[in-house]
């Protein structure tokens, strides 16, 4: 039995005293036993986070690190560093990095490995734009960022992955995937796994949808079979607003 995820993403956003009060905010929030809470905050505030949410059930997550371990990559920020300080998880492949930093399906590939070298579980995001989904293709878009970025690790390492599906058309713009568009991507994304690797790897794979996620259509998302719960970004950015998102 998959267990359900909310994970907020905060992307550039908040101050440390702002990123301090909500995280605090999350921590006091009564999480169901079948529920994971992950917050993906700024590099430079996962101390204090991490002070704010201790003795909670609440997990950390980057939203970005580098391919390699060290060097001299200047304001990089590392998989070891992350996994020193006792992170989690890392977002990877998210949209945004891929539009405005020209991240490739390659690179993220190799970032994948080195973040699972370090034993962090990777939150591994995809999703097609507008005019990919009008032309009928999402689907086969999808998988190609999958077969890229994913489908070259074994079954075991997907244990620590997450996948995202994302639709970029439905970040940031209010406009959400219909429960049946996320459930038909979900259906497919599971298939893609099980016709990779096997029926168990499938059924036990976290699939997380993302854009435009709210209190108002979360429970319905959620229920959806193959949606194991969401990746958060506004309305992770207002306590009472992700209070609800993972009551849902
Ligand atoms: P919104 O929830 O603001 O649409 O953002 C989704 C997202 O990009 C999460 O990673």
């Amino acid at each position: 039995m998959r267990k359900k995820i909310a994970a907020g993403n905060w992307k550039m956003n908040k101050t440390q005293s702002e990123a301090i009060e909500l995280a605090g905010a999350i921590a006091d929030v009564v999480i169901p036993d079948n529920t994971m809470v992950i917050l993906g905050v700024p590099a430079v505030f996962i101390s204090d986070v991490q002070t704010a949410v201790e003795g909670s059930a609440v997990q950390i997550a980057a939203q970005n690190c580098h391919q390699e371990l060290s060097g001299a990559y200047t304001g990089e920020i590392s998989a070891s560093m992350l996994q020193s300080m006792g992170v989690e998880f890392v977002i990877l492949g998210h949209s945004e990095r891929r539009e405005y930093f020209g991240e490739s399906d390659e690179l993220l590939a190799k970032k994948t490995n080195t973040a699972l070298s370090q034993g962090l579980k990777v939150i591994f995001c995809c999703g097609e734009a507008l005019p990919v989904r009008e032309a009928g293709k999402h689907i086969d878009f999808v998988k190609n960022q999958l077969e890229k970025g994913l489908f070259h690790l074994g079954a075991d390492d997907l244990d620590s992955i997450i996948i995202a599906y994302e639709p970029i058309w439905a970040i940031g713009t209010g406009v959400t995937a219909s429960d049946e568009q996320a459930q038909e991507m979900h259906e497919a994304i599971r298939s893609m796994i099980e016709a990779k690797y096997d029926i168990e790897t499938a059924a036990k794979m976290h699939i997380l949808y993302g854009g435009s996620v709210k209190p108002s259509n979360a429970t319905e998302l959620f229920a959806q079979p193959d949606v194991d719960g969401g990746l958060v970004g506004g309305a992770s950015l207002k306590a009472s607003d992700f209070a609800a998102i993972i009551k849902a």
